[in-house]
């Protein structure tokens, strides 16, 4: 029910009202224009409001109304393809009706209501459901069919249920006792959707990006984070994954970041297509788009509704790599609306709620046995943008004891053009061990160990570069001024990926496994070579080693490989040695 008050103070996006009986989250309508904002703090008889829309000109004295719902979106049909701002209000409703992105006082459905969709029902009469079940299928896009589910909070047994073409507000199922059901459900975005239970990620997120995949997996269902500074690649990353995952929905949150990046998004996006299905990318992704011209209360709702997004399609059994870019943004709106509140500052002026908010966020990533038995997955993957690249800062933190997968980007990499500037040194994965049985399984029983291995490798190389600072390579012994140059391999080869590249820019695990196999083979023949006793200055001349770095570019990449290595063992046979 509405409750009318009256403004009492306006400060930036934070609004306070009296004479109203709200509860926390209600969202309500503020000032003449009706403005979108949601109650975040009820002292005395003084509500206090975070709003979603620009507050410039609204007064004291003006009217603030409860709606007593909290900010919920729309569920169903018609979501894939579109591009929202933070409160799910289609970004082409909203530039048709005021010219602009950031219009005032737009109200704005998120789903079309007046579209037909062909609704085929698979339950009958008789048949009783529960919240989860599935009672029909449309097919969204070409690929995707949309399962119409039983709101989690409903059930019964279905009295009537219709087939045909029907808009998402007609009535498709009635129940005995009389609920309707339709094709939209609503759901509170603060509130995680439910699930049976929460299940062990055992498989991995498939990016075909090698140093992901290959030494840092994300798990299906996982929680992964990207900090790094600015132009080090955390957008063109999470634009990797978003093209390349072996997901079948993507919901991808530009939250705070500068307008023009996220234009990259919105324009580049449309343009894709799926790798997986040869169809236009956006069929499967959904775009919520808070620039950081758009206000900033905003970006905490483009989190919550993102995430809901996601949840709704894993209630479908679908997996669903969902992208925030940036967290970072998102906190420091949090800072801005906790420093408007007067509330208790903690480290460096974020709340102390920090970390319990990124958590809940987080937290609704995983794999899940639905309501109805099904399975289905999120993985959340968030930028952090910490200032001047210092993970220490609160925001890197927080994520960190979080999330289980870390891909700390570092801008000495992307300055010499290293690409992915994926520090290999301080990134981790805690879920390599629990996805060992499947890299084993279905890429190559050696893969594990000959990852082990090259990650040694590296350790011991950044120990030895600090020598050869020093002193210079000449002084290393011979052993190791060959392990310097099988790292060099690794890191130029292997790591080194060309997201701009038409055909290095996805990388199978079988191509990922070749490429690591045939360093390795150079490796191991080169080490056996100088034991013979041929020096290693003759060794690293070997032509087919120079030429191994171009075979990943190479459309016939079997056929480059396999010249390549059998120059090399030419090359090998000729050194002669003992
Ligand atoms: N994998 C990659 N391959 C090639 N170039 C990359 C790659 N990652 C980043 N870059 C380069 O770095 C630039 C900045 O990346 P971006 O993702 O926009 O940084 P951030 O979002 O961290 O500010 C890109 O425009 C691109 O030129
Ligand atoms: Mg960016």
């Amino acid at each position: 029910m509405e409750v009318k008050g009256e403004i009492y103070r306006v400060a930036g996006p934070v609004v306070t009202a009296i004479g109203l009986d709200a509860k926390m989250y209600d969202l309500c309508k503020v000032g003449n224009e009706e403005l979108m904002g949601e109650v975040i703090q009820i002292v005395g008889g003084k509500t206090i409001i975070q709003v979603y829309e620009e507050t410039g000109g609204v007064r004291p004295g003006e009217p603030c109304v409860t709606t007593g719902m909290s900010l919920a979106v729309e569920l169903g049909p018609g979501l894939l393809s579109s591009i929202y701002d933070g409160v799910q209000r289609p970004l082409h409703v909203l530039l048709e009706k005021t010219g602009g992105f950031i219009g005032r006082g737009v109200t704005a459905d998120g789903l079309d209501h007046e579209k037909l969709w062909e609704f085929k029902p698979i339950v009958k009469k008789g048949d009783h459901v529960a919240g989860g079940d599935v009672i029909g299928v449309v097919q969204e896009t070409v690929n995707i069919e949309h399962k119409i589910m039983v709101p989690p909070d409903i059930s019964g047994t279905v009295a009537d249920i219709k087939s045909g073409n029907f808009t998402v507000v007609d009535t498709v199922c009635t129940l005995t006792d009389g609920t309707e059901l339709q094709m939209m459900q609503r759901w509170p975005v603060r509130r995680p959707r439910p699930v049976k239970k929460k299940l062990t990620p055992t498989r991995p997120l498939v990016t075909g990006q090698r140093i992901l995949d290959g030494l840092f997996p994300v798990a299906k269902g996982g929680t992964a984070a990207i900090p790094g500074p600015f132009g080090s690649g955390k957008t063109v990353t999470q634009q990797q994954l978003s093209k390349w995952s072996d997901t079948e929905i993507v919901v991808y949150i530009g939250c705070g970041e500068r307008g023009n990046e996220m234009a990259d998004v919105l324009w580049e996006f449309p343009e894709l297509e799926d790798p997986q299905t040869g169809r236009p990318l956006m069929e499967r992704t959904i775009l919520v788009a808070n620039t950081s011209n758009m206000p900033v209360a905003a970006r905490e709702a483009s989190v919550y509704t993102g995430m809901t997004l996601a949840e709704y399609y894993r209630d479908m059994g679908y997996d669903v790599s969902l992208m925030a870019d940036s967290t970072s943004r998102w906190a420091e709106a949090m800072r801005e609306i906790s420093s408007r509140l007067e509330e208790m500052p903690g480290e460096e002026g974020y709340p102390a709620y920090l970390s319990a908010r990124l958590a809940e966020f987080y937290e609704r990533a995983g794999v899940a046995e639905t309501l109805s038995g099904m399975e289905g997955s999120i993985t959340a993957i968030g930028a952090v943008s910490p200032p001047g690249g210092d993970f220490s800062e609160p925001v890197t933190q927080n994520t960190l004891r979080i999330v289980k997968v870390f891909w700390a980007l570092d801008a000495k990499l992307s300055q010499r053009r290293h690409f992915p500037a994926i520090n290999w040194l301080n990134s981790y994965s805690l879920y390599k061990e629990g996805l060992n049985d499947w890299f084993t399984e279905n890429v190559a029983p050696d893969f594990v160990p000959m990852r082990e291995r090259a990650m040694d490798m590296l350790q011991t190389e950044s120990e030895l570069q600090e020598i050869v600072q020093l002193v210079g390579s000449d002084a290393l012994p011979e052993e190791q001024q060959l392990l310097l140059e099988i790292c060099r391999m690794i890191r130029e080869i292997f790591l080194q990926q060309n997201a701009f590249h038409p055909i290095d820019t996805y990388s199978p695990f079988e191509k990922q496994y070749k490429i690591m196999s045939s360093i390795m083979k150079w490796g191991d023949a080169a080490m056996d070579a100088l034991k013979s006793g041929i020096p290693s200055s003759e060794i690293i001349k070997m032509e087919s080693k120079d030429e191994l770095p171009k075979v990943k570019f190479e459309e016939d990449f079997d056929g480059s490989l396999n010249a390549v290595l059998a120059k090399m063992d030419k090359e090998f046979a000729a050194l002669g040695g003992k």
